[in-house]
């Protein structure tokens, strides 16, 4: 197995993969059906390895990993991913921690304290009720579904509306949403940022047809984008929006260029096309207290903070990742 990884890493540095050894280790144990430092106390059979063959041809084409195993670990979940939608990264189970951090700042505060402390006789009246114990969160642009999926793995009283133009990437969340069992807490709705289609499920249509407050027709007419979503009826909207500049795509690594959406990447001339509407169109469906969390490109954080700030959210913050880069930024309504 030694002489195999070797040949096979050799392969995949030739193609110019990053990680050769662990690309070959990893695709040696999806074939083999085991974990990666297992492959060594393995041995392969020639079925396996005529498979294995396949697979690294693919990788030496510059074929993400994750899309030929078809899955990625995020935040503990198994979620499936292909070339309908962005490969989940680790940058993104920040943004998911953000939100975590910080529920106890919306309205919907007690959805935390539920799941850490037993939860009083009133809250659980409420929550039979069912009302007011509901975390209502809209992920825009949600791709795999990875961030709705962990936000609801971790909060069991939360409600998420997924949300993307792209009907690959919702076809895959459903996909993903039903074999981890969330079915019953998630919807999928196709849209652009929190403007909705109209053939969306009924919970959702049932918010459409209120007819607007005075309030909401005035702030139409001053030209204020008029959301999908009932004025102030959300706790969270958590986004992970394309942000690369339009001329930066066409520089990036083949790997991401050639086979990720461009859908995906590409944010506009300044990257913030999407940010900018987005941040506007949330600031008209967050409940007072509610907050807007958003990823970011590493250069990209006091634009965004600013834009925040511009449209009247409070307590803006710019967090970092892993290596130290600006990557989340949050605010809350007033
Ligand atoms: C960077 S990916 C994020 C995917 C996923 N949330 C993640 O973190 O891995 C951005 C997603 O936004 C979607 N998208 C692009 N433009 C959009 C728009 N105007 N409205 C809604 N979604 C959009 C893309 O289809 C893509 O799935």
């Amino acid at each position: 197995m030694n002489d195999l990884i070797k040949q096979l890493e050799a392969r995949l540095a030739a193609a110019g993969s990053g990680n050769a050894k662990r690309a070959a280790e990893e695709l040696a144990a999806h074939v083999m059906g085991c974990r990666p430092l297992e492959i060594y106390f393995k041995t392969i059979t020639p079925e396996q390895q005529a498979e294995l063959e396949k697979l690294i041809v693919r990788a030496e084409q510059g074929e993400p990993i994750q899309y030929i195993i078809g899955h990625v670990d995020f935040r503990g979940l198994e979620i499936r991913c292909d070339r309908r939608a962005l490969i989940p990264r680790p940058e993104t189970e920040l943004l998911v921690q953000a939100v975590l951090d910080n529920v106890d700042a919306t309205p919907s505060s007690r959805t935390k304290q539920t799941k850490r402390d037993p939860p009083s006789p009133k809250a659980t009246a409420r929550r039979d009720e069912g009302v007011a114990s509901t975390l209502k969160i809209v992920d825009v642009g949600s791709g795999t579904g990875c961030i709705a999926l962990a936000l609801l793995s971790e909060l069991p009283n939360a409600e998420v509306v997924a949300v993307d133009v792209s009907s690959d990437a919702l076809a895959l969340a459903k996909e993903n949403a039903e074999r981890l069992g969330f079915g019953g807490r998630f919807t999928a709705v196709q849209g652009n940022l929190l403007n909705v289609d109209a053939t969306t499920p009924s919970r959702c249509k049932q918010e459409k047809r209120d007819p607007p407050s005075p309030e909401a027709t005035a702030r139409r007419d001053e030209g204020v984008a008029f959301t999908f979503f009932a004025e102030a009826s959300l706790d969270i909207v958590v986004s992970n929006p394309p942000y690369i500049l339009s001329g930066v795509c066409k520089t990036l690594d083949p790997s991401v260029r050639d086979f990720e959406p461009k859908l995906a990447l590409d944010g506009g001339a300044d990257g913030l096309d999407l940010v900018r509407p987005l941040v506007e169109q949330a600031a008209w469906v967050l409940k007072p207290g509610g907050g807007i969390f958003l990823e970011i490109g590493y250069d990209q954080g006091l634009a965004v903070a600013l834009i925040l700030k511009d449209a009247g959210f409070q307590r803006v913050e710019i967090k970092k990742d892993y290596a130290g880069l600006d990557r989340i930024v949050i605010g809350f309504r007033r």
